[in-house]
């Protein structure tokens, strides 16, 4: 009987998962019978924005984090697919940074081109996933939300590729609850337009503080604070930006700083990062890990040791990403179509283990690229994955770090070399600061 296998979400790792298999389908391999739940009603993951927040038209808690007028953080060159490059999705080269809509279409145009929506179900969360040790199956139940009914089949594997930013991390500080303007985690923000004339508090240090801050700052924050716990970021910022220490309390308006500095402010937002939640899988077969280079328990950073029917996909801290979702989902397909062997659990735990200690010796951001370009890498080696230049992705990365150390506000005006094609990215139009449009057809430069 041919092989069930349950992916959980349509995101770019979702979708990474059908278009592995629909290749190895298209090079005459038979290959299981693939069943794609997606709780949203389209695909694309993050990158289908949602003006919703909070609970979606169902009750269920909304996935987007993303936000109006977000530009990619880091180089498209470090992230391009190896078997669909940007220029032949779009006709020709486009310059580093696409705003989210401009990556939206090109996520799109190869599972369109692979035609794998068939093998998705919409609007449909799971509930449940569960193993049954007699039959060796799991029993995977789903809530359909157009008929309001759920309901449970059985299946071989599971591949669960459902994010892990989505569920917010929320501190307390002192006086949250008689603060008298808003506060709202990164998850809730969507409009930077929103904050205009208001003096803003940020807590945290890593991409979303970064970005959100820049953001509101472009579109007419007054002023932006970013509150630390470990170090500051320490770019050059524009004059109405400053770092402090950590947030103490806030009195009324006012906020209070481990410093003992003060400063009135309209709004808090915390962008202090996000939680690995996955509620609708068994305790003993659920991922439970901080944001990390190698979580625990993933063979290759995928396979659950302690049942490799099971497997996960992008729960690693993300430098590259959409093509290490495609190299882990084309070694899963491999694992479970019988082309790689696993070795025995013992041998599987002692080699997380390995790898686990490296990444820990590694020490700064740098060394952290190179760790997952090799990553990256050696699962590549494994599949018939097409290669790209991972050492030129890692330059990429790189030559972006140093950008952003010269100048935090100018760094997304420069262009990378593909790592595919070898073509230099064009330089953009407009520069990041005045470009207030981040449609695709602004980007793109397409008169209508
Ligand atoms: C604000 C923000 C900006 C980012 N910007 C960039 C960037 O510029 N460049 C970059 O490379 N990366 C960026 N990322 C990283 C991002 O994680 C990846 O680009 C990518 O979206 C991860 O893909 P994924 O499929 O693993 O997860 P997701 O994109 O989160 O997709 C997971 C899918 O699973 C579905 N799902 C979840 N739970 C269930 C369930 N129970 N049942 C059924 N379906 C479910 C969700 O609806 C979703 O469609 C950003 C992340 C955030 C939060
Ligand atoms: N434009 C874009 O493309 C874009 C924009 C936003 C986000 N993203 C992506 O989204 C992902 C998540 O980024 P993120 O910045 O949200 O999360 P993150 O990288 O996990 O960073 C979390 C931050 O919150 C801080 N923090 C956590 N708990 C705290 C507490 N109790 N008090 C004070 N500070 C606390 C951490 O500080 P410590 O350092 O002290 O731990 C850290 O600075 C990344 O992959 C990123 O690339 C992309």
């Amino acid at each position: 009987m041919t092989k069930r296998v349950a992916i959980i979400g349509a995101g770019p790792s979702g979708l990474a998962q059908l278009r592995a298999f629909q290749s190895a389908q298209e090079k005459g391999a038979e290959i299981p019978d693939v069943v794609c739940f997606e709780k949203q009603s389209d695909w694309g993951g993050l990158w289908n924005y949602s003006w919703r927040t909070g609970l979606d038209e169902y009750g269920e808690p909304v996935h987007g984090s993303m936000y109006r007028y977000l530009w990619s953080n880091g180089p498209k060159e470090g992230l391009e697919f190896a078997d669909y490059s940007f220029e032949e999705h779009f006709g020709r080269a486009i310059p580093s940074y696409p705003p989210r809509a401009v990556l939206y279409d090109y996520i799109i145009g190869r599972v369109e081109k692979a035609n794998v929506r068939q093998w998705i179900r919409f609007d449909s969360p799971i509930r449940r996933v569960s193993y049954d040790q007699h039959d060796g199956m799991f029993q995977v139940t789903v809530k359909d939300n157009l008929k309001d009914v759920e309901y449970s089949e059985k299946f071989d594997h599971v591949i669960v590729a459902s994010g892990h930013f989505s569920t917010p991390n929320v501190p307390y500080f002192t006086g949250f609850d008689l603060f008298k303007g808003r506060i709202l985690h990164a998850h809730d923000f969507r409009d930077a337009m929103e904050f205009k004339d208001k003096d803003l508090l940020l807590i945290g240090t890593s991409y979303s503080a970064e970005d959100i801050g820049s953001q509101c700052w472009k579109y007419g924050a007054k002023s932006i604070t970013v509150s630390h716990r470990t170090a500051p970021m320490g770019h050059k910022w524009p004059i109405n930006w400053e770092e402090l220490p950590l947030l103490v309390k806030v009195e009324g308006n006012t906020a209070t700083f481990k410093d003992g500095s003060k400063r009135d402010v309209d709004a808090i937002i915390l962008c202090t990062g996000y939680n690995h939640h996955f509620p609708f899988i068994d305790e003993e077969l659920r991922l439970k890990t901080n944001n990390r280079l190698y979580p625990v328990n993933l063979y290759s950073g995928v396979v659950w040791e302690h049942n490799p029917k099971l497997m996960y996909l992008g729960m690693q801290d993300q430098w590259f990403t959409f093509n290490m979702f495609d190299a882990q989902a084309w070694y899963a397909r491999d694992v479970i179509m019988g082309r790689i062997k696993l070795p025995s659990q013992p041998e599987m735990h002692a080699d997380i283990n390995r790898n686990r200690a490296e990444e820990e010796a590694g020490g700064d951001d740098y060394a952290a690229i190179k760790f997952q370009g090799k990553y990256t890498m050696d699962l590549m080696a494994q599949t018939d994955y097409p290669d790209f230049d991972t050492d030129g992705a890692i330059q990429a990365f790189f030559e972006w770090k140093a950008h952003k150390k010269e100048n935090i506000m100018t760094f997304r005006d420069h262009g990378y070399k593909s790592a595919l094609t070898g073509t230099m990215a064009p330089k953009h139009h407009t520069p990041w600061i005045d470009a207030l449009d981040d449609s695709l057809e602004c980007y793109l430069d397409i008169k209508s």
